[in-house]
């Protein structure tokens, strides 16, 4: 996607890679406090300045939940996240790694499905690339249809 619509490489690289840094560490909210440690990182790499705010300021919009994507860069990583979700056995594996009922997981995979579809791909062509796994996986957790 960055090649495809032209953003600045080296930020979606680097915001790829280090976008989930917290979760290491099990530190939430992941989004928040992995911008904050990717940035140090950055830094101390002796990254341009420039380069890690924006880094940082990508890893900390890709949940699109406090803080949502503006820039081109910020809308890609969103987008792959989300778009990484529909590769099997991640819903699952929420289910397999949470102490909830299978019914709350169902309900929460249902609310997270519609959040990954609808909110987090800012590019039509890439919600078209992952409409069969959503209308699949939406029959799995049991949407009415
Ligand atoms: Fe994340």
């Amino acid at each position: 996607m960055a090649v495809k619509y032209g953003a600045d490489l080296e930020v979606v690289w680097l915001a790829a890679m280090l976008h989930d840094i917290a979760r290491l560490e099990d530190l939430e909210p992941h989004d928040e406090i992995g911008s904050e440690k990717a940035y140090k990182i950055l830094i101390e790499r002796r990254f341009n300045l420039e380069l890690a705010k924006e880094v940082s300021s990508t890893i900390l919009t890709h949940r699109c939940k406090k803080y949502a994507p503006e820039t081109l860069e910020q809308k890609i990583i969103a987008t792959a996240d989300a778009m990484a979700h529909f590769i099997p056995p991640f819903y699952f594996w929420i289910g397999k790694y949470s102490n909830k009922s299978f019914e709350e997981v169902l309900e929460k995979n249902r609310n997270k499905l519609e959040r990954d579809f609808n909110e987090k791909i800012f590019f039509e062509e890439e919600r078209k690339l992952v409409a069969i796994h959503y209308e699949i996986l939406k029959k799995w957790f049991g949407f009415q249809i």
